[in-house]
């Protein structure tokens, strides 16, 4: 009997796509699909073990040894940074992490002129990275959602969020000003899983590898 192996997949948007993916690899994990309130699901057939944690929280798990492997966006994994091998760019959840701002403000206001500003977001490193990079001084403010709202409620001069359609900027009477980061989701595991468990956590990468774009 092969070991089994615990991934950690992401609650959401992204769940969807990964279990087609996983499925033209050969290995099914729709089961965590089930509409049911459960949060861990068995496959014995594949001896896998799958969680349903919220995204930002399954390089935690991975990162901990309570998984073997996860599946997390490059957003998440660039913010916090942790240490884990990332094997493989799955090429599902595609985005842009941008910054934006108010329309009428960027016909009247060169915030690139101003030492200081204040951005609202989700990914308080990241956006100080990036506007350390440029030499302003970047107060952040950070948010858990609904990004969009912090300048049209003055909180902030700027957002960097996340980006897919580009309705919710629109419908906000936001405007991108700069692109930050490609996102896609990656396949990440566990490093010590590597080395106890390392014809599975192959054999997994190999079969997933053979079917992304
Ligand atoms: C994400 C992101 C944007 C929106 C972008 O938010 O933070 O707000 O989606 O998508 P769009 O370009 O297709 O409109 P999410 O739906 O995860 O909700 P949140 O704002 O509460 O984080």
């Amino acid at each position: 009997m092969t070991e089994q192996i615990t991934i950690a997949l992401p609650k959401g948007r992204i769940l969807k796509e990964a279990v087609k993916l996983f499925k033209k690899a050969g290995i099914d994990i729709s089961i965590a699909l089930s509409e049911d309130r459960s949060l861990i699901y068995d496959n014995p057939e594949e001896n896998l073990k799958l969680m349903i944690v919220r995204s930002q929280d399954v390089p935690t798990y991975v990162e901990y040894g309570a998984a073997d492997m996860g599946i997390a966006g490059k957003d998440v994994l660039m913010e916090q940074s942790l240490d884990l091998y990332e094997p493989l760019d799955l090429g599902i959840g595609y985005c842009r992490m941008v910054v934006a701002e108010p329309a009428n403000q960027k016909e009247y206001d060169d915030l690139d002129s101003r030492t200081q500003i204040r951005v609202a977001t989700k990914y308080p490193k990241i956006t100080l990275d990036h506007f350390q990079r440029k030499g302003i001084q970047a107060e952040i403010i950070k948010l858990y959602g609904s990004i969009e709202i912090a300048p049209i409620l003055g909180l902030s001069d700027r957002v960097v969020d996340l980006v897919e359609t580009g309705d919710t900027l629109r419908e906000n009477g936001l405007v991108e000003v700069e692109d930050i980061l490609e996102v896609t989701s990656r396949l990440i595991c566990n490093r010590a899983s590597l080395k106890t468990k390392p014809k599975r956590v192959k054999e997994i990468v190999e079969r997933l590898s053979g079917v992304v774009r």
